[in-house]
């Protein structure tokens, strides 16, 4: 199918309250128009998601926020000039016609314009916002390619579309503007530093009483095999114990082997944060699908270049 019959076919699925994947530059978004509560309501159901977590609204451009959201700050519309179309979620007061099913409940909604040309055509043509989360099952690690939606969510999904790897491949920046303080509730490819470029301050982190984001409970982001973040230059020697011990271990590290390779499957990472961020949720699924007792992975840098990295690593080992 052409990608213009394919778009539309999938913006007919939206309007008619179906279920689509879609690609974004970040991660494939399970998709529903926003304003339709039993569409919304089939997206918890097929990734088994709480109906308390909150969905990011996704629109076409800036213009349609007023639509989502009330008492809208200034600083949105410098962080659209310069953001979006991207990598960032920005939370904001609800505006009355939202659906709680959207919302959680919550009295913010988030919302995102997204950078992908399949998204924004799909965005188009369906003339609705849409709620999306990742398209994969609750707790699990976001796709990246379309063959991962398939293995995720399979014939749950209405229409899959297809737009190839996503650029970025780690979630988008949360950015909560609806509580004073500006706050980062979640690092992605829009740094905080980037942020504060714009809005004059850095924004704060998360406290007790940020907004619920599931990203944030430890086992979140996370592959079936146990897996162990380690520090300095001691994977070989790690490896080499366990497997000793008869246990099954994969490594994925920012460097390749030094000195003998341990006898167990052994990724060498990009080691720039954008490259790995791309490749991250690829290789562990990858990694994910041998079945071993035990992951190895390098711990990244602690500079903030990393924090999206970083952030989504802590979480797949269980320690967020
Ligand atoms: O890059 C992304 O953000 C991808 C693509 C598809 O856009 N979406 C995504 O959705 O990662 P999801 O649902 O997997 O993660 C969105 C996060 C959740 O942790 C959710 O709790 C948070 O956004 N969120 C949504 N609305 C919120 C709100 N009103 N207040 C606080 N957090 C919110
Ligand atoms: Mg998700």
């Amino acid at each position: 199918m052409k990608s213009a019959d394919a778009v539309q076919r999938a913006a007919d699925v939206i309007r008619s309250g179906g279920l689509v994947a879609f690609p974004t530059e970040t991660v494939y978004g399970l998709g529903a128009d926003a304003t339709n509560v039993a569409a919304v309501a089939r997206i918890f159901a097929a990734k088994q998601r709480p109906s308390s977590h909150p969905l990011i609204v996704h629109l076409a451009s800036a213009d349609q926020v007023a639509s989502w959201a009330c008492q809208v700050p200034a600083a949105v519309q410098r962080l659209a000039d310069r953001f979006w179309p991207g990598p960032l979620t920005i939370i904001l007061q609800r505006h009355p016609s939202v659906p709680d099913v959207v919302t959680g409940g919550q009295a913010t909604v988030g919302v995102r314009v997204p950078d992908h040309p399949l998204a924004l055509a799909l965005l188009g043509a369906a003339g609705c916002g849409v709620a999306a989360p990742s398209a994969n099952r609750f707790g699990r690690i976001s796709p990246t390619c379309a063959e991962h939606v398939v293995a995720e969510l399979g014939a749950t999904v209405d229409f899959l579309l297809d737009g190839g790897t996503c650029a970025v491949g780690l979630e988008s920046t949360i950015l909560d503007l609806a509580t004073g303080r500006p706050r980062l509730l979640r690092p992605g490819a829009v740094s905080a530093e980037a942020i504060a470029d714009v809005l004059g301050e850095m924004p704060a982190g998360r406290t007790d009483k940020s907004p619920r984001v599931p990203g944030d409970m430890a086992a979140h982001y996370s592959p079936d095999t146990p897996l162990q973040l380690v520090e300095g230059l001691h994977i070989e020697a790690l490896a080499g114990t366990l497997l000793q011990a008869g246990r099954s271990v994969a490594v994925l590290a920012r460097r390749p082997v030094i000195g003998e390779l341990p006898p167990c499957p052994w990724l060498a990472m990009p080691d720039d944060p954008r490259g790995y961020g791309h490749d991250l949720y690829a290789r562990l699924r990858e990694l994910d699908a041998l079945g071993c007792d035990r992951l190895l992975i390098q711990a990244p840098p602690a500079d903030s270049a990393w924090a999206a990295v970083r952030d989504r690593l802590r979480r797949a080992a269980g320690d967020g």
